[in-house]
């Protein structure tokens, strides 16, 4: 190997033409899962404060926003719902006139060839805002599982392609994956979140989702923020369990633990840039103290060239503008 001055890395940027030759990293509009908020009501759109630009939408205003996302070129939408009301079940999570079931139903049939996923969790259907069935103040795990199989199923029924488990319980890919395939639905996917953590990033979603534990936290699901291992072993339990797409959530702090997945398995791959990611880059922008575009594909070009194959973001309808803008 050539060594200074034979060898100069400089001599490869100083063209934007040969820049853009050797360019590693791509982002593409298909990498892209844009996240939605759905509301009961009619003609809601409701923006979350702490996330300017994501709302809260209802059917009508989805459906809406969906043929827009669509039309922008991007593939898939991910959905969370907010019910009419909570219990300590979250009964509307797994209820076949649910929000999600009702809009899955509406973004289905007016746009079947957009890609819907659906978030399966019990936290924003629970009056506690806890992920799961409680006894006292613990989370039960096997109670739990079987709910999230039911509420797996019925979005199914309602026409979900995908399914994503982000609840974080021991064993419950292994139950919804059987359970789907019981009822049918041995083609649907499953994207797990397979090793999401305790993170304080979550803050503004939980504005959003209305989904902020009542009491306690969720460190006793959700992992440690200190641990890489652990995200493996997290990751192989669900592989084994049968998931067909891994995620690791958030994605911007973590993108040692995106690269270690992809690498280890070599699976489908998705990164969650959540909430936090979103409202640090769009606040610190109103204020004028970062160029928001910049960071925003800085951001998520980074989370892609440490292994990511779907990104799910908040930024996604920015993104495919600024692609259609600069791609010749
Ligand atoms: C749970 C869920 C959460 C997020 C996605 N699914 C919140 C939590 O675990 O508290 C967070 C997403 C984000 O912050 O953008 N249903």
């Amino acid at each position: 190997m050539a060594n200074y001055p034979t060898k100069r890395l400089r001599r490869l940027r100083y063209n934007p033409v040969v820049r853009d030759m050797i360019r590693e990293t791509h982002l593409d509009k298909s990498d892209l899962i844009y996240p939605l908020f759905v509301v009961h009501g009619t003609n809601v759109k409701k923006e979350i404060k702490s996330m300017p630009g994501v709302y809260q939408m209802s059917i009508d205003v989805l459906v809406e926003e969906c043929k827009e996302v669509s039309s922008l070129g991007i593939p898939s939408v991910l959905l969370f719902g907010i019910p009419e009301h909570k219990d300590e079940r979250g009964s509307e999570a797994y209820d076949s006139n649910g929000i999600i079931q009702q809009a899955v139903r509406a973004i289905k049939s007016n746009l079947p060839n957009l890609l819907v996923v659906t978030d399966v969790c019990l936290c924003e259907y629970t009056s506690h805002g806890h992920c799961g069935v409680l006894d006292g103040e613990e989370i039960l795990n096997d109670e739990t599982v079987s709910l999230l199989a039911k509420e797996a199923v019925s979005h199914a029924e309602a026409g979900a392609d995908i399914i994503a488990p982000s609840d974080m319980m021991d064993g419950r890919i292994a139950s919804i994956r059987k359970a789907l395939d019981y009822k049918g639905f041995s083609k649907t996917p499953i994207m797990s979140y397979a090793a999401k953590y305790a993170s304080g990033f979550y803050g503004p979603f939980r504005d959003a989702a209305e989904s902020t534990p009542a009491f306690g936290d969720r460190r006793s699901h959700q992992m440690d923020v200190a641990n890489a291992e652990e995200a493996l072993r997290e990751v192989e339990a669900d592989v084994e369990e049968g998931a067909d797409i891994v995620m690791v959530k958030p994605a911007g702090a973590y993108l040692d633990i995106i690269y270690r997945v992809k690498e280890k398995f070599g699976l489908p791959t998705a990164a969650y840039q959540v909430s936090g990611e979103y409202s640090m880059i769009k606040g610190a922008s109103k204020l004028g103290w970062i160029d928001e575009e910049r960071v925003m594909i800085e951001s998520v070009l980074a989370i892609k060239r440490a292994g990511a194959d779907i990104i799910i973001t908040y930024f996604a309808k920015d993104i495919a503008k600024y692609l259609d803008r600069t791609r010749k």
